[in-house]
């Protein structure tokens, strides 16, 4: 592989909210020399209130676009960080970024274990044989004793897992943790703000007992022993298989821990994969450039209208200027000012490789998942939408502004912000998403951006389904019986509104021959 290809590393970290993804992304940042002192690196969360107010949308808005990609080099690995949300409401927007990463660090809280949203995002890594390694943070609190912890994981997230590091204590009495992959043990003093001075200890040797005492000392051998009796040597195939994960402990706020994962990181995680499209599959070192579209998000500055699409580098090199071939609309077009990110920083830049994320300025013509290529008509697959979790209709409430809405509503759903259906009985338009905090988000941009106002109207409904049957007959029957609850996605497709479980069991039975679908890519 070109070795400017093979040294990437393009990931994400994902974490439930609160295990400690900020901290571990910016103690990531002060190893890569990006930041000087901790606390640069704002959270992203949306505080959970019960009227989120605006003031935190327009942060979410803003850190997701400084702040989507962080780039750094350290040692010879060039090191591609996508950050993704950390609200719960935007799960979608982390779906698509999971499908612009080689691998995913999941971040689990050492006192909690296994919460809700690490499972979901497991399941994601698992259907797309993500490799994942796992930090298990905050041992500086009393923690979960370390064995259960493994056992946990292996249970909940369906996967087997292997320490690679190994913590001594926790609580008040955490001292750090033994890399046992490297099989060395660095003493830290914990320091919330910069990388501190380490010192290396000799874990044969008496040096160990006169660091950590006698007690302690023999407790860290014994467990070693313990664990190369149970678990299997660290195989790195199986872990880029996404059959293994390795597990690191640690603090990151205190930056115990960080060191030992991110050298271990750049040594095994993978250089960039191949990428599955309609007609093939893309190889990361073919010397053409192909790239998808994996997110888009809206400028920052209310003064500049335009969106930045981010472009997942696939195969070969990225050149700023070049003609390339946007295929779905079938044209041509050239980027004078690509960007690329480091930490808060933006550039302009010349060049970029397989594994790279570019950074495109856009005024509407990119939909999430477009393909760039330097003429092969390549469609990228693997960027499915869910089904949603709330519905609502949405009203124009202003009769001068129906242009403005109607555009406005088209540009957001193109960057992926929510989905829209149109009801075929009475052709409303429906639009649908995870969480309540992205209505809010729609109306705010639509009066901020488009000038636009809307009205939202409840609905009731349990799923979106879509549907098809080799049984044209029966389809026709179906969708005569439900007429009142057939929609369009935006593709003209046909979907079902099911206003509940137990109606959309009842269909599921009586018309044997259809195939109901949670997502859009079947
Ligand atoms: P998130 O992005 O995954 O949501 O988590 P974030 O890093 O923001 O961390 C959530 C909270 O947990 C923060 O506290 C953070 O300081 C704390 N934290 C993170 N890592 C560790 C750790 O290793 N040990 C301990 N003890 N705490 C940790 P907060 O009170 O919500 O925010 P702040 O006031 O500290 O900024």
């Amino acid at each position: 592989m070109n070795p400017e290809i093979e040294r990437r590393r393009t990931f994400a970290i994902i974490a439930h909210p609160d295990a400690g993804k900020t901290s571990l992304t910016e103690k990531l940042l002060l190893f890569g020399g990006q930041i000087q002192v901790a606390g640069a690196v704002k959270s992203n969360k949306i505080k959970k209130t019960a009227t989120s107010d605006w003031m935190d949308i327009e942060k979410q808005r803003g850190i997701s676009v400084t702040t989507s990609v962080m780039e750094f080099d350290y040692h010879n690995y060039k090191i591609n960080i996508l950050d993704t949300p950390g609200h719960q409401d935007f799960a979608e927007d982390t779906y698509r970024t999971l499908t612009a990463v080689d691998s995913v660090i999941i971040v689990v809280d050492g006192a909690k274990g296994v919460e809700t949203q690490t499972r979901k995002l497991m399941e994601v890594c698992r259907m797309r044989k993500t490799p994942v390694i796992i930090f298990v943070n905050k041992m500086d609190r009393e923690a979960k004793d370390p064995f259960d912890l493994l056992d946990e994981l292996e249970e909940e997230l369906a996967i087997q897992v292997r320490p690679l590091t190994w913590p001594i204590e926790s609580g008040p009495r955490f001292q750090g943790v033994y890399n046992i992959y490297e099989q060395s043990l660095n003493l830290f003093r914990p320091s919330k703000q910069v990388v501190t001075e380490k010192v290396a200890v000799d874990i044969n040797t008496e040096e160990l007992e006169a660091n950590i005492g006698k007690n302690l000392a023999d407790k860290l051998r014994s467990e070693l022993e313990l664990i190369e009796g149970v678990y299997p040597e660290f195989d790195r195939s199986t872990y880029l298989d996404g059959d293994l994960a390795p597990v690191f402990f640690g603090s990151a706020l205190n930056n115990f821990g960080v060191e030992e994962l991110l050298d271990t990181f750049v040594e095994i995680a993978p250089s960039p994969r191949t990428t599955r499209t309609e007609e093939r599959v893309i190889q990361p070192d073919e010397a053409p450039f192909t790239g998808f579209i994996f997110k888009i998000t809206a400028n920052i500055d209310p003064n500049h209208r335009s969106c930045i699409a981010f472009c997942k580098v696939c195969s070969g090199k990225f050149q700023r200027g070049t003609p390339y071939y946007h295929v779905r609309h079938g044209k041509t077009m050239r980027f004078s000012n690509p960007t690329q990110f480091m930490a808060q920083r933006k550039t302009t830049i010349d060049e970029a490789w397989a594994g790279d994320i570019v950074g495109l300025p856009d005024n509407g013509t990119f939909k999430i998942g477009d393909t760039l290529t330097e003429g092969e008509k390549l469609h990228f697959r693997g960027i499915p939408s869910f089904s949603p979790e709330m519905f609502k209709y949405i009203e124009n409430a202003d009769p001068m502004k129906q242009k403005q809405l109607s555009k406005g509503i088209d540009q957001l759903m193109d960057e992926g912000v929510a989905q829209l259906f149109v009801n075929q009985f009475n052709g409303r338009k429906i639009i649908g998403t995870v969480g309540q905090l992205q209505f809010e988000v729609i109306q705010y941009r639509l009066q901020n951006e488009y000038n636009a106002s809307c009205r939202w109207e409840p609905l009731s409904l349990y799923k979106a389904c879509w549907i098809e049957s080799d049984d044209a007959a029966e389809l026709e029957s179906f969708k005569k019986r439900k007429y009142q609850y057939m929609a369009k996605d935006r593709d003209g497709r046909d979907v079902f509104l099911a206003d509940s479980n137990y109606v959309l069991q009842m269909a599921q039975m009586d018309f044997k021959h259809i195939k109901f679908h949670f997502t859009n890519e079947f």
